[in-house]
């Protein structure tokens, strides 16, 4: 079967109508070094067991730490964080600086803001074309609740929350 000639960019296009919220996902590298990167792709699989995925760039610097790590914690950011969504998606800085983290399991950095942190031992890695879908299992995570930052054809959007009535 042939492949249609489908412009990769118009394909980007089309996936960005998909609102999302945006993920800061941290581990630790086979050195003991912080590694951390912007997600969007997180997405829930199972309530029991608790697993979660999200896919993983085979271009991205992080890709080693993530490839070869048995854990991550995913930060679910609130509406406040664009610019840590920002710092966690830069090329060539410390991601880390000026972040306020603590050690959660395994020693992984879990940043102090969030809405929802899920801290996850991997579960499966499967090959998923250009990235690696990366399932964790859930074996810790807290809920704060507070308002959403939302992701949408590129940009990052406000989200008319409901008026309570
Ligand atoms: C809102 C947003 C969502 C992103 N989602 C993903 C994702 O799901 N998977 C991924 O591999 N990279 C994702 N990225 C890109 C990485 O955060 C990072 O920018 C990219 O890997 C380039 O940096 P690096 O190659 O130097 O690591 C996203 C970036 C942004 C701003």
């Amino acid at each position: 079967m042939s492949t249609p000639q489908i412009d990769s960019k118009e394909f980007r296009n089309a996936l960005g109508q998909f609102a999302t919220g945006v993920t800061v996902i941290t581990t630790l590298d086979k050195d003991g070094n912080k590694a951390g990167m912007t997600v969007n792709s997180f997405s829930s699989v199972s309530l029991e067991p608790m697993l979660v995925l999200w896919s993983l760039a085979k271009t991205a610097k992080t890709y080693d730490a993530f490839n070869e790590t048995e854990r991550f914690a995913i930060h679910v950011l609130n509406s406040d964080q664009q610019a840590i969504s920002n710092q966690f998606a830069s090329r060539g800085s410390d991601r880390f600086e000026n972040i306020e983290f603590t050690e959660g399991h395994g020693g992984v950095p879990v940043l102090q803001d969030y809405s929802a942190v899920f801290q996850c031992e991997i579960e499966a890695r499967y090959e998923g074309g250009d990235h690696i879908i990366m399932v964790g299992r859930v074996v810790d995570f807290d809920n704060k609740c507070r308002p959403p930052l939302i992701f949408h054809a590129g940009q990052y959007a406000d989200l008319d929350l409901p008026v309570a009535v």
